[in-house]
């Protein structure tokens, strides 16, 4: 009989026991003879059962898991922290290069460190020409697993290469789900938010008039999509010839990707 054989039925007899005792009255009495069972091998057990989720975790790894990593972190980097990190460099550092720069950053610490210690406490190393404004809680907001996968987004997206390509497409397919969104339901957003500065005509921002039609030409490479979807989440990235860089910059975090969704469908029709 193979261990893995011997595993699974010493899993099997401490499941039926514990299948018996939930069909009794008195669950602890019952319940003492597990340890007791078999003493020399309940911590074989143990490990056996601890082990598992480990191996599968393992697996998964190498199997599409870091990609897995990579859209979590995605996730939560686009609502959280792409207002602040856009592919220029604006109220932080640019995301484009990020990874590239942090590995670089502090004497001694590799660019992992070096992110996860950005993310977990923003003062610690302040990056010249930025001010200290990087929200504080993340420590606190976020898992070990969740700021994982922010590190593994970051490491990916921010780095020279392969990253940024894979970034641009990223991008592309955020534009494809974007042009998904309710234009009826972004029409609610854009009247209460954003109709002040944008209506039918100039005014402090260019006209809601054409302006989607306008998108596709404004920067060469960039669909109209793509180039709206900037426009919300980092409004500083291209400023319009004529106008001020006063649109605000909190709507990348206001607002979730898709109610950006809904905001880009209805400007894609004006
Ligand atoms: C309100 C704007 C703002 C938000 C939101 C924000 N950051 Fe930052 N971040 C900054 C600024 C400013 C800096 C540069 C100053 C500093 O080092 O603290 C920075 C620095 C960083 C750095 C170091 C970059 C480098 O080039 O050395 C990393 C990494 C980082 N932020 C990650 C994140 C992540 C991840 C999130 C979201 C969970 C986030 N930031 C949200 C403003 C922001
Ligand atoms: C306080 C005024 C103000 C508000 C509010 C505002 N914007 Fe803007 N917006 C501007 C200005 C000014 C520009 C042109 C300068 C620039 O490109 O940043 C602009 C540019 C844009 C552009 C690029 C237009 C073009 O022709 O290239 C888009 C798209 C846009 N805004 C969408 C929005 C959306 C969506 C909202 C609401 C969620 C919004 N804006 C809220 C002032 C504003």
């Amino acid at each position: 009989m193979g261990k893995r054989t011997w595993i699974v039925l010493m899993t099997a007899l401490a499941l039926g026991l514990l299948v018996s005792a939930c069909g009794t009255n008195d669950l602890a009495t019952d319940l003492t003879p597990i340890p007791t069972l078999a003493p020399g091998e309940t911590p074989a057990l143990v490990d056996a059962l601890a082990q598992t989720p480990a191996t599968q975790e393992a697996t998964a790894e190498s199997e599409g898991g870091e990609d897995a990593l990579v859209a979590a972190g995605e996730a939560l980097f686009a609502p959280t922290c792409a207002g602040c990190h856009g592919a220029q460099d604006g109220a932080g550092p640019a995301l484009t290069g990020m990874a590239d720069r942090a590995a670089t950053r502090v004497a001694g610490m590799s660019a992992e460190e070096y992110i996860h210690e950005s993310i977990v406490d923003p003062s610690a190393h302040v990056v010249e020409g930025f001010a200290d404004i990087m929200p504080k809680q993340y420590g606190d907001q976020y898992s070990e697993d969740e700021l994982n996968s922010l590190v593994a987004y970051i490491m990916h997206a921010g780095s020279a290469g392969g990253g940024e390509a894979e970034a641009t497409a990223e991008a592309t397919t955020e534009a494809t789900e974007a042009a998904a969104g309710d234009p009826a339901a972004g029409e609610a957003l854009f009247t209460s938010t954003c109709a002040s500065c944008h209506g039918a005509q100039d005014g402090a921002g260019p006209a809601l008039t054409g302006m989607g039609e306008r998108a596709a030409t404004r920067v060469e490479g960039m669909s109209a999509e793509e180039y709206i979807h900037e426009s919300i989440v980092d409004p500083s990235a291209h400023v319009v010839e004529g106008f001020a860089d006063i649109m605000p910059k909190q709507f990348g975090t206001q607002f979730s990707e898709d109610e950006i969704a809904d905001l880009i469908a209805y400007i894609l029709e004006q």
